[in-house]
């Protein structure tokens, strides 16, 4: 969490806006074009440009354990495996045997000194290296060296792995986060402990992140879980480049207004949410719960995955603790797959229908505004570098 001195400031910052009925605004209301959601070119344009070339989150720091951890997955289109080596470093590679490609290990987690690939048995070292090949001499002689397993460029930082999934390319992850860094490092996320983790189909890309970034729909459509507890169209954004840090209030800022020396935790009426571009959302801090959102384009624009991870700060070890990990867990699952993603079906099922040119975002939906600023900037850029 940030300093207590940040948290009063964001709950003072909350708070004016709850006495006001007021919230943080863009200059304008913006419209993007259909075609940004819609278009099939602009949409692979965009998925290979920004998520396969910047750092992306792909995993916690904690669900690499410990040394001799692994997690492999599929992110893309491209098989990914995730390390930790006797050293204690997360190395990345392709997960893909430099014999005859099989995959080396199964989508999931596990623990390993040597990955050895299950069809003929090469097998590579932590740092990838290829270290034995089954009956080697009748195979032939091979230079080792030039048959080590693929990396990817990895860094861990603030308690998250970040990724780039072409191979070969080096992004500068510090300048790529900035100051971003450290206030995700404010979250402390290698203390958590992982409760549960789940992969939710989902509309296209843009409209279900639209939904991670405002706070408008809040009262409306999760009237019965989220939305119990926040104030609904209060927002106070702040940005970090492309990332951002939202901050909603609970609605306990009522208590707040009445008696404004009221003691209690620093940040007990306000939540936050550390929105790391282009598809991390860490949200729904609550007491000791958090939530965990990587988004994955998927094949088409109208679809995506999203890998929830519902954290607990200690494992639980009563029944009393358990049940409320459950019901945090529940909550956001339900807010999710059952309010957010079903209206974000409901968009893409209408939004070839000719009704709108443009989506609007409002002067109160300036972290959309910002998100999608971003990307036609970083578009742009990318366009201008190809250009060159
Ligand atoms: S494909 Fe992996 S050892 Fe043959
Ligand atoms: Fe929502």
């Amino acid at each position: 969490m940030a300093t207590p001195e940040e948290m009063h400031t964001l709950t003072q910052r909350a708070l004016a806006h709850f006495i006001a009925g007021t919230t943080d605004q863009a200059p304008a209301i913006m419209a993007n074009p259909i075609t940004a959601y819609t278009d099939p070119v602009r949409y692979r344009r965009e998925v290979d440009g920004l998520f396969r070339h910047l750092p992306l989150a792909l995993a916690l720091s904690i669900e690499l354990p410990q040394a001799h951890t692994y997690r492999a997955m599929q992110v893309l289109g491209v098989p990914v495996l995730l390390l930790r080596g006797g050293d204690g470093e997360v190395r990345a590679f392709l997960n893909v045997c430099r014999h005859r490609g099989a995959r080396l290990c199964e989508p999931g987690a596990g623990s390993a000194r040597v990955i050895t690939c299950p069809y003929h048995a090469w097998s590579y070292d932590d740092r990838g290296s290829l270290v034995s090949r089954y009956g080697a001499p009748t195979f032939g002689d091979l230079d080792h060296a030039t048959r080590g397993l693929t990396p990817l460029a990895c860094a861990e930082r603030a308690g998250l792995v970040w990724v780039c999934l072409t191979p070969g390319e080096t992004p500068d992850v510090d300048a790529w986060l900035g100051d971003f860094a450290a206030e995700l490092g404010t979250l402390q996320l290698d203390r958590w402990a992982i409760f549960e983790q789940r992969e939710l189909p989902g509309p296209g890309w843009k409209v279900a992140i639209d939904g991670y970034l405002e706070a408008y729909h809040h009262n409306c459509l999760h009237g019965k879980t989220v939305g119990q507890l926040t104030v609904g169209n209060l927002l106070v954004q702040d940005t970090y480049g492309p990332h951002q840090r939202l901050t909603f209030g609970r609605r306990s800022l009522r208590e707040l207004q009445a008696a404004p020396t009221l003691p209690g935790a620093p940040g007990q009426h306000i939540r936050l949410i550390h929105s790391g571009f282009p598809n991390l959302s860490i949200s729904g801090i609550l007491g000791d719960h958090c939530l965990v959102s990587q988004l994955f384009p998927g094949p088409t624009p109208d679809t995506t995955i999203t890998r929830q991870t519902v954290l607990v700060h200690a494992p639980p070890t009563t029944p009393a603790a358990r049940a409320a990990s459950e019901l945090f867990s529940a909550m956001v699952l339900q807010a999710v797959r059952d309010e957010d993603y079903p209206v974000g079906l409901g968009i893409q099922a209408g939004i070839g229908s000719g009704a709108n040119e443009a989506f609007l975002y409002g002067r109160n939906e300036p972290a959309v505004q910002h998100y999608h600023r971003t990307v036609d900037r970083l578009m742009a850029a990318l366009a201008g570098e190809v250009r060159a």
